[in-house]
């Protein structure tokens, strides 16, 4: 059988990409195939070395090129875990329902242009909400507005703080991400 290969991409430190690998590195049925990020310096260079995954460092102004689409034709998922860049409109087209998030909000809520990591918990405490969570979605060529696949909640308590807030958000993307992307892939 051969494997379903996903393509990573990531701006940032790289948690989710790390808990990814981990899930699927002994699968049958899944591989990761490359990891790709925006950032020279991206934490996640760093944290994935061990992994021995090609890591490939794309430029804003190659996402559009011929042989970068090219490039993700290869992947039957590419799973953005962190990455901040806009998918260009020709991207999202091309690679309808091939493409997905993970954002650290109940969408529609808090999501948006600017709104990412800390932004988003701040937002979520000073507005007193009563729960926050995760979205996992396809993407599409607007921020956060692509169709829902899941979503998982927590609570959020009178002493919360985005730190706490971020900490419960974080333990919610790395036990849920992973089992849902190996969902989508099993066509479940
Ligand atoms: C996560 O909170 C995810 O929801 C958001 O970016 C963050 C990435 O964190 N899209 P990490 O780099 O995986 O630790």
């Amino acid at each position: 059988m051969t494997k379903k290969k996903i393509i990573l991409m990531a701006s940032g430190s790289g948690s989710n990409v790390q808990q990814i690998y981990e899930y699927f590195k002994n699968s049958d049925a899944v591989e990761i195939a490359m990891i790709i990020t925006n950032k020279q310096n991206a934490g996640v260079i760093a944290r994935m070395e061990y992994a021995k995954i090609p890591i490939l460092w794309i430029p804003k102004q190659y996402l559009n090129s011929e042989d970068f689409i090219e490039l993700l034709k290869t992947a039957d998922l590419i799973v953005l875990a962190g990455f901040l860049l806009k998918i260009p409109e020709q991207m999202a087209q091309v690679f309808d329902k091939k493409i997905i998030n993970i954002h650290p909000s109940l969408l529609p809520k808090y999501g948006g242009k600017g709104m990412y990591g800390h932004f988003v918990h701040e937002a979520v405490i000073q507005n007193k909400e009563k729960e926050s969570g995760i979205t996992i979605h396809y993407v599409n060529q607007h921020y956060d507005e692509g169709q829902i696949i899941a979503q998982f909640q927590c609570e959020i308590n009178d002493t919360d703080t985005p730190e706490t807030l971020s900490k419960k958000i974080q333990n919610l993307e790395h036990l849920h991400f992973p089992k849902t992307i190996e969902m989508i892939l099993m066509g479940v």
